[in-house]
């Protein structure tokens, strides 16, 4: 029950890279659990907050991807049994207000994860007696991560930790965004702008819904080629000609659009890639006070629905285990999500792959 000491991926708030150093990780409380990381993805999230686009309390410990083994119980924690392994949850729900009784936990109002602190205003991290915040009150760039019972959810113990812990953000994300948000159906017709993490693992849920056409659209050709293996059917080179290419092969429009890369000039072209009464689903977010116009007069003569896509509109415990069963059946190729597996101490290499945009996801791996 003693605290321990452990080697974390640390943003201090200012410049764009993280710091490998080593802070103090408290005792689980009552209700909580402490973790010993396997995995942490980086996510375009963390990117955000490297490049100074969304502001966060720092020190962060970033990450917020995760899964691991559970450690320690807190008191009262029943559900869970030291050796689990789990993956990690990030909007972290009460369980108690009127959304999360109405099942809808990613519209919880008393949500405190985003804050980067425990649900009760804290945190379990600190730094020579300073308190450090873990990104999204996870901070999986780490050995160790303390979080709620209720945000570590089981794993089959035949899932690699690196596929868990994409379940825990990017897959959640995007497969979430397909079933839940827009209710994707057989044969309907379907866009996504951009394939990194997100994008390609909304590409793999279209599959999983019978979506035909399936268009990709990125502007890095080694994205499309994944883009393809994922499931789509066609693959667009991001250019002046795509929105022309996208009425040709839909004829006149998709059913539903996705944007997942968070660009304030590819949202609002996002309706005009729908037919008249598509869905236009908007998952990739902006630099924070982004204000993205709309042409509001189209939308309504054209009857568009928008659809703000947050956490995949998902109630993780119900879906990252199907998600884990899906990937163990065979039928959703969640290792080409991943590109490269990395010691923490190459975390500032990946967050450069990644702005460089070439490459799929980088998990680190603890060893
Ligand atoms: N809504 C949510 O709940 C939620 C959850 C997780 C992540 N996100 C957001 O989703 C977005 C994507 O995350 P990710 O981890 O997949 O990021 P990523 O960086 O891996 O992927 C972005 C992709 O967009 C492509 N791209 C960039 N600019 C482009 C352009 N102008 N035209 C075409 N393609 C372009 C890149 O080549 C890359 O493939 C981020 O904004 C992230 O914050 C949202
Ligand atoms: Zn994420
Ligand atoms: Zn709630």
């Amino acid at each position: 029950m003693t605290a321990r000491t452990s080697a974390a991926a640390i943003y201090s708030g200012t410049g764009d890279e993280v710091e490998i150093d080593r802070i103090e990780v408290a005792a689980p409380r009552r209700g909580e659990v402490l973790v010993r990381m396997r995995a942490s993805g980086i996510c375009g999230s963390d990117r955000h907050v490297l490049d100074g686009e969304w502001n966060v309390p720092s020190p962060t410990v970033m990450g917020h991807e995760g899964a691991g083994i559970v450690e320690e119980l807190g008191e009262g924690v029943t559900g869970l049994a030291v050796g689990d392994h789990v993956a990690l949850v990030w909007n972290q729900a009460c369980g108690g207000c009127v959304n999360c009784q109405s099942g809808t936990p990613w519209a919880c109002t008393d949500l405190r994860s985003n804050e980067c602190v425990m649900p009760d205003g804290t945190t379990r991290l600190s730094r020579s007696g300073e308190d450090v915040f873990p990104y999204l009150a996870v901070g999986s760039m780490s050995e160790y991560a303390v979080v709620p019972a209720s945000a570590a959810i089981r794993m089959p113990e035949e899932l690699p930790f690196d596929i868990a812990a994409l379940i825990g953000c990017s897959v959640n994300t995007g497969i979430g965004a397909v079933l839940n948000n827009a209710r994707v159906t057989s044969g309907e017709s379907a866009v996504v702008v951009g394939c990194g993490g997100v994008g390609l693992s909304i590409l793999m849920g279209l599959r999983l819904a019978g979506a035909h056409p399936i268009i990709a659209v990125d502007r890095n050709p080694g994205k499309l080629e994944l883009a393809l293996r994922a499931g789509a059917t066609h693959a667009l080179l991001a250019d002046d000609a795509t929105a022309d290419e996208i009425q040709r092969i839909t004829g006149g429009g998709a059913d539903v659009a996705f944007e997942a890369i968070g660009n304030s000039r590819t949202i609002p072209e996002l309706p005009s890639h729908v037919r008249v009464g598509g869905r236009a689903v908007l998952v990739g977010m902006p630099p924070e006070g982004s204000m993205i116009p709309f042409d509001v007069l189209d939308l309504c003569y054209r009857g568009i629905t928008i659809i703000a896509s947050n956490y995949g509109g998902s109630v993780p415990a119900r879906d990252f285990p199907r998600y884990a069963a899906l990937y163990l059946a065979g039928r959703l190729p969640l290792d080409l999500l991943i590109s490269n597996r990395i010691p923490l101490e190459e975390a500032n290499g990946a967050f450069a792959a990644m702005r460089a945009g070439a490459e799929a996801r980088s998990v680190v791996l603890f060893d």
